[in-house]
C-alpha cells in the first residue's frame, strides 16, 4: 500500500499515482486496470488527454469501492472562465462517469488571457458543492499564486509542476510550500531522459533498485506526489515499489545537483489556449 500525503483541507492523495498523459484512450483502460491490479490507487487524468473515458471504464471494471481509488483531472485550457469551467467539469464528470472528482485542477494559468482567478470563483463553487473533493492548480508561477491567493477565498490544495532532476524549479516549489500547498510533479522522471543519467545509476546501484526507482525515491523523500507513467506492467509495478530503502543524504545532495533548467513541458508564462484544444 501507497502511503499518503495529507492536503490543507485534510483530504489524503497517495503520495505515487499513475499519470495518463500520452496515453491514447483507446489504450488507457487496459493501462488503468494493470495499475489498479498492481496496487495503484491514485490516478491523474485532464479534460485535455481525451482519455476520462478510459479511466472511468477501467474504474468500473476494477470492481474497487469509489473511494477506494483517487481520481484527479484538470480543466482544459480553453475551457477557463466561470460557466464554462462549470460546464467542463459536467462534462467531466461524465466521461469519467463519477459522481465526485477527488481533485480537479486548472491545467495551466495561460496568463495571456487573464481568466484564471475567475475560472478559481467556478472550482470555489464546486468545492463548496461536494463536486470536487480538493481542487488546485497545474503550472501556477509563483507570481500566478501568488495573485490567486490575493484575490480569492480557497486556497489550493495542489500545484502540479513538472519536477525532475534536471529541472527542479526550486523557487515555485519554495512558493507553493510557503502557502501550504503540496506539490505534486509531473514527468517526475523526466519523461525516460533523466534515467540515464550516471549520477542516477550510482544511486540505483547502491540500493539494487532500477534507476526509476532512485529518482522517485529521491521525490518521496522531497516531501512530493509524483504520477509516473508507463504502459509496461513490470515498470508499472516498480514504480510503486519505492518505499522499501532511503537514499542518505549525500544520496539525496547528489541528484538535487543534477538540476540543470532542462524544462520539457511548455513555459507556463506563456502557454496559450491552443496547448489543449477545446
Ligand atoms: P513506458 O511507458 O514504456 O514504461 P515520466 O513519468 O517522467 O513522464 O516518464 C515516463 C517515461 O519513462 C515513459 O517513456 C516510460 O516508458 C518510462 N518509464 C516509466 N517507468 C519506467 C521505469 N520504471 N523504468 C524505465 N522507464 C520507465
Amino acid at each position: 500500500q501507497v502511503p499518503g500525503v495529507v492536503l490543507n483541507n485534510g483530504v489524503t492523495v497517495p503520495q505515487v499515482g499513475l499519470g495518463v498523459f500520452k496515453v491514447p484512450d483507446d489504450a488507457t483502460q487496459q493501462n488503468v486496470e494493470e495499475a489498479l491490479e498492481a496496487g495503484y490507487r491514485h490516478i491523474d487524468t485532464a479534460a485535455g488527454y481525451y482519455n476520462e473515458a478510459g479511466v472511468g471504464a477501467a474504474l468500473r471494471a476494477s470492481g474497487l469501492h469509489r473511494d477506494e481509488v483517487f481520481v484527479t483531472t484538470k480543466l482544459r485550457n480553453g475551457d477557463q472562465g466561470f460557466e464554462s469551467a462549470l460546464q467542463a467539469f459536467e462534462d467531466s464528470r461524465e466521461a469519467l462517469d463519477l459522481e465526485v472528482v477527488d481533485l480537479y485542477l486548472i491545467h495551466w494559468p495561460v496568463p495571456s488571457k487573464d481568466l484564471y482567478v475567475e475560472t478559481w470563483r467556478a472550482f470555489e463553487k464546486l468545492y463548496a458543492d461536494g463536486a470536487a473533493r480538493a481542487i488546485g492548480v497545474s503550472n501556477f508561477l509563483p507570481d500566478h499564486l501568488a495573485r490567486l491567493l490575493a484575490e480569492t477565498d480557497v486556497v489550493p490544495a495542489v500545484n502540479q509542476i513538472e519536477v525532475h532532476p534536471t529541472y527542479q524549479q526550486r523557487a515555485t516549489q519554495a512558493a507553493t510550500l510557503a502557502a501550504g500547498i503540496a506539490v505534486e510533479a509531473y514527468s517526475p522522471l523526466g519523461r525516460g531522459a533523466d534515467l540515464d543519467h550516471p549520477v542516477v545509476a550510482k544511486v540505483a546501484a547502491a540500493h539494487d533498485v532500477t534507476p526509476a526507482q532512485a529518482i522517485l525515491r529521491w521525490h518521496v523523500q522531497g516531501g512530493r506526489v509524483v504520477i509516473p507513467k508507463s504502459v509496461n506492467l513490470e515498470r508499472l509495478a516498480a514504480n510503486i515499489d519505492v518505499f522499501g530503502f532511503e537514499l542518505s543524504s549525500d544520496e539525496v545532495a547528489a541528484i538535487d545537483g543534477l538540476d540543470s533548467d532542462a524544462r520539457l513541458g511548455s513555459d507556463p508564462a506563456t502557454a496559450a489556449f491552443s496547448q489543449y484544444p477545446s
